[in-house]
Protein backbone atom coordinates (compact mmCIF):
# COMPACT_ATOMS: atom_id res chain seq x y z
CA UNK A 1 0.00 0.00 0.00
CA UNK A 2 1.58 3.64 -0.98
CA UNK A 3 1.43 5.86 1.84
CA UNK A 4 0.86 9.66 0.60
CA UNK A 5 1.23 12.64 3.12
CA UNK A 6 -1.82 14.31 4.20
CA UNK A 7 -0.69 17.92 4.42
CA UNK A 8 0.68 21.42 3.10
CA UNK A 9 3.50 21.87 5.81
CA UNK A 10 6.85 21.65 3.94
CA UNK A 11 8.68 20.61 7.46
CA UNK A 12 6.45 17.49 7.88
CA UNK A 13 6.91 16.70 4.31
CA UNK A 14 10.70 16.87 4.78
CA UNK A 15 10.33 14.62 7.64
CA UNK A 16 8.38 11.89 6.07
CA UNK A 17 10.50 11.35 3.36
CA UNK A 18 13.28 11.00 5.30
CA UNK A 19 11.58 8.21 7.08
CA UNK A 20 11.33 7.26 3.60
CA UNK A 21 7.80 7.03 3.79
CA UNK A 22 6.23 9.24 1.47
CA UNK A 23 4.98 7.96 -1.45
CA UNK A 24 2.50 11.10 -2.84
CA UNK A 25 0.68 14.09 -0.72
CA UNK A 26 -2.68 15.38 -1.02
CA UNK A 27 -3.41 18.72 -0.17
CA UNK A 28 -6.70 20.59 0.18
CA UNK A 29 -7.24 24.64 0.59
CA UNK A 30 -7.63 23.96 4.17
CA UNK A 31 -4.62 22.70 4.54
CA UNK A 32 -2.89 25.35 2.02
CA UNK A 33 -4.73 28.12 4.18
CA UNK A 34 -3.03 26.82 7.74
CA UNK A 35 0.47 27.47 6.04
CA UNK A 36 -0.02 31.05 5.81
CA UNK A 37 1.59 30.85 1.88
CA UNK A 38 0.72 31.38 -1.23
CA UNK A 39 -0.93 27.95 -3.11
CA UNK A 40 1.17 28.08 -6.43
CA UNK A 41 4.59 28.58 -4.23
CA UNK A 42 3.16 25.60 -1.54
CA UNK A 43 2.72 23.45 -4.84
CA UNK A 44 5.53 24.08 -6.28
CA UNK A 45 7.94 23.82 -2.98
CA UNK A 46 6.34 20.37 -2.57
CA UNK A 47 6.67 19.10 -5.74
CA UNK A 48 10.37 19.82 -5.52
CA UNK A 49 10.21 17.79 -2.28
CA UNK A 50 8.13 14.43 -3.42
CA UNK A 51 8.67 12.84 -7.12
CA UNK A 52 5.15 10.79 -6.22
CA UNK A 53 1.72 12.56 -6.98
CA UNK A 54 1.12 16.12 -5.07
CA UNK A 55 -2.99 16.84 -5.54
CA UNK A 56 -3.31 20.18 -6.09
CA UNK A 57 -7.27 21.18 -5.78
CA UNK A 58 -9.20 23.16 -7.87
CA UNK A 59 -12.03 25.44 -6.70
CA UNK A 60 -14.15 26.75 -9.59
CA UNK A 61 -17.67 25.05 -9.66
CA UNK A 62 -18.18 25.00 -13.38
CA UNK A 63 -16.20 22.70 -15.92
CA UNK A 64 -14.59 25.49 -18.08
CA UNK A 65 -13.56 26.90 -14.56
CA UNK A 66 -12.30 23.49 -13.62
CA UNK A 67 -10.35 22.71 -17.06
CA UNK A 68 -9.01 26.43 -17.02
CA UNK A 69 -7.63 25.58 -13.52
CA UNK A 70 -6.49 22.14 -14.76
CA UNK A 71 -4.52 23.44 -17.15
CA UNK A 72 -2.44 26.02 -14.69
CA UNK A 73 -1.94 23.06 -11.83
CA UNK A 74 -0.46 20.70 -14.12
CA UNK A 75 2.08 23.51 -15.52
CA UNK A 76 3.14 24.26 -12.21
CA UNK A 77 5.24 20.74 -11.97
CA UNK A 78 4.75 17.36 -13.89
CA UNK A 79 3.85 15.32 -11.00
CA UNK A 80 0.64 17.68 -9.96
CA UNK A 81 -2.39 15.87 -9.82
CA UNK A 82 -5.56 18.01 -10.18
CA UNK A 83 -8.13 17.56 -7.41
CA UNK A 84 -11.72 18.11 -8.52
CA UNK A 85 -14.96 17.41 -6.68
CA UNK A 86 -17.13 15.03 -6.79
CA UNK A 87 -19.94 16.80 -8.86
CA UNK A 88 -21.21 16.88 -12.30
CA UNK A 89 -19.10 19.70 -13.87
CA UNK A 90 -16.39 18.03 -12.34
CA UNK A 91 -16.65 14.98 -14.01
CA UNK A 92 -17.05 16.51 -17.08
CA UNK A 93 -13.92 18.69 -16.42
CA UNK A 94 -11.95 14.94 -15.54
CA UNK A 95 -13.32 13.65 -19.07
CA UNK A 96 -11.38 16.58 -20.79
CA UNK A 97 -8.60 16.46 -18.26
CA UNK A 98 -8.18 12.43 -19.05
CA UNK A 99 -8.75 13.73 -22.74
CA UNK A 100 -5.34 16.13 -22.26
CA UNK A 101 -3.17 13.52 -20.47
CA UNK A 102 -3.88 15.69 -17.30
CA UNK A 103 -4.63 13.43 -14.33
CA UNK A 104 -6.92 13.45 -11.58
CA UNK A 105 -8.04 13.31 -8.46
CA UNK A 106 -12.05 13.16 -7.28
CA UNK A 107 -12.49 14.08 -4.13
CA UNK A 108 -15.04 14.34 -1.68
CA UNK A 109 -16.87 10.82 -2.42
CA UNK A 110 -18.53 9.67 0.31
CA UNK A 111 -20.37 6.71 -1.62
CA UNK A 112 -18.91 3.74 -3.64
CA UNK A 113 -20.98 4.77 -7.08
CA UNK A 114 -19.56 8.06 -7.23
CA UNK A 115 -16.20 5.99 -7.01
CA UNK A 116 -17.67 4.27 -9.77
CA UNK A 117 -18.74 7.23 -12.12
CA UNK A 118 -15.24 9.21 -11.29
CA UNK A 119 -13.44 5.78 -12.45
CA UNK A 120 -15.89 5.86 -15.45
CA UNK A 121 -14.70 9.26 -16.05
CA UNK A 122 -11.66 8.93 -16.75
CA UNK A 123 -10.04 9.78 -12.76
CA UNK A 124 -6.64 8.95 -11.93
CA UNK A 125 -7.32 8.62 -8.49
CA UNK A 126 -10.28 8.29 -6.62
CA UNK A 127 -10.49 9.56 -2.98
CA UNK A 128 -13.10 8.19 -0.47
CA UNK A 129 -13.19 10.42 2.59
CA UNK A 130 -13.59 7.84 5.47
CA UNK A 131 -13.22 9.67 8.84
CA UNK A 132 -16.03 11.96 7.63
CA UNK A 133 -18.24 9.41 6.92
CA UNK A 134 -17.66 7.78 10.24
CA UNK A 135 -18.51 11.07 11.84
CA UNK A 136 -22.22 10.87 11.03
CA UNK A 137 -22.16 7.55 12.28
CA UNK A 138 -21.77 6.33 8.38
CA UNK A 139 -19.28 2.98 7.81
CA UNK A 140 -16.17 4.61 5.91
CA UNK A 141 -14.56 1.23 5.46
CA UNK A 142 -17.71 -0.28 4.16
CA UNK A 143 -17.74 2.22 1.34
CA UNK A 144 -13.54 1.93 0.04
CA UNK A 145 -14.28 -1.73 0.12
CA UNK A 146 -17.46 -1.79 -2.15
CA UNK A 147 -15.41 0.95 -4.40
CA UNK A 148 -12.58 -1.69 -4.75
CA UNK A 149 -14.69 -4.60 -5.38
CA UNK A 150 -16.64 -2.63 -8.23
CA UNK A 151 -13.24 -1.05 -9.93
CA UNK A 152 -11.97 -4.80 -10.15
CA UNK A 153 -14.88 -6.02 -10.98
CA UNK A 154 -14.47 -4.06 -14.37
CA UNK A 155 -10.74 -3.42 -14.52
CA UNK A 156 -10.56 -0.16 -13.93
CA UNK A 157 -7.14 1.59 -13.46
CA UNK A 158 -8.26 4.58 -11.21
CA UNK A 159 -5.95 3.80 -7.21
CA UNK A 160 -8.29 4.59 -4.42
CA UNK A 161 -7.22 6.92 -2.40
CA UNK A 162 -7.96 6.57 1.45
CA UNK A 163 -8.51 10.07 3.34
CA UNK A 164 -9.95 11.77 6.02
CA UNK A 165 -7.92 9.19 7.45
CA UNK A 166 -8.23 9.73 11.45
CA UNK A 167 -6.37 6.94 13.61
CA UNK A 168 -4.09 4.24 12.83
CA UNK A 169 -7.34 1.42 12.86
CA UNK A 170 -8.23 3.25 9.32
CA UNK A 171 -4.36 2.64 7.91
CA UNK A 172 -5.26 -1.19 8.97
CA UNK A 173 -8.77 -1.56 7.55
CA UNK A 174 -7.06 0.39 4.40
CA UNK A 175 -4.35 -2.37 4.05
CA UNK A 176 -6.86 -5.25 4.96
CA UNK A 177 -9.22 -4.36 1.98
CA UNK A 178 -6.10 -3.51 -0.16
CA UNK A 179 -6.52 0.16 -1.08
CA UNK A 180 -4.18 1.26 -3.49
CA UNK A 181 -3.34 4.25 -1.37
CA UNK A 182 -3.76 5.74 1.94
CA UNK A 183 -3.30 9.26 2.95
CA UNK A 184 -2.44 10.40 6.38
CA UNK A 185 -1.91 13.20 8.36
CA UNK A 186 1.65 13.47 9.55
CA UNK A 187 1.06 12.82 13.28
CA UNK A 188 -0.85 9.61 12.19
CA UNK A 189 1.81 8.91 10.45
CA UNK A 190 4.04 9.50 13.77
CA UNK A 191 1.77 7.33 15.70
CA UNK A 192 2.15 4.24 13.32
CA UNK A 193 5.63 4.06 14.69
CA UNK A 194 4.82 4.23 18.07
CA UNK A 195 4.42 0.90 20.81
CA UNK A 196 4.40 1.49 24.49
CA UNK A 197 5.94 -1.85 24.95
CA UNK A 198 8.70 -0.97 22.29
CA UNK A 199 9.44 2.34 24.43
CA UNK A 200 9.84 0.02 27.38
CA UNK A 201 11.87 -2.48 25.61
CA UNK A 202 14.60 -0.12 25.00
CA UNK A 203 14.20 1.70 28.22
CA UNK A 204 15.08 -1.65 29.78
CA UNK A 205 17.57 -2.80 27.35
CA UNK A 206 19.03 0.33 28.02
CA UNK A 207 19.11 0.03 31.68
CA UNK A 208 20.65 -3.64 31.34
CA UNK A 209 23.38 -2.18 29.15
CA UNK A 210 24.49 -0.02 31.83
CA UNK A 211 25.00 -3.40 34.32
CA UNK A 212 27.40 -4.71 31.49
CA UNK A 213 31.22 -4.25 33.16
CA UNK A 214 33.05 -2.10 30.35
CA UNK A 215 36.44 -4.03 29.31
O1 LIG B 1 -7.40 15.79 2.00
C1 LIG B 1 -8.68 15.35 2.15
C2 LIG B 1 -9.01 14.67 3.47
O2 LIG B 1 -8.03 13.76 3.84
C3 LIG B 1 -9.50 15.59 4.54
O3 LIG B 1 -9.51 15.01 5.81
O4 LIG B 1 -9.62 15.23 8.26
O5 LIG B 1 -10.43 17.14 6.83
O6 LIG B 1 -11.73 15.01 6.99
P1 LIG B 1 -10.37 15.63 7.04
Amino acid sequence: MKIFLDTADVGEIREGVAMGMVDGVTTNPTLVSRTGRPFKEVIEEICGIVSGPVSAEAVSMDTQGLIKEANELSSIASNVVVKIPMTVDGLKAVKACAEKGIKTNVTLVFQSLQGLLAAKAGASFVSPFVGRLDDLAGEGMDMVAELLTMLSNYNYSAEVIVASIRHPMHVVQSAMVGAHVVTIPFKVLNSLTKHPLTDRGIEAFLKDYEKIPKG
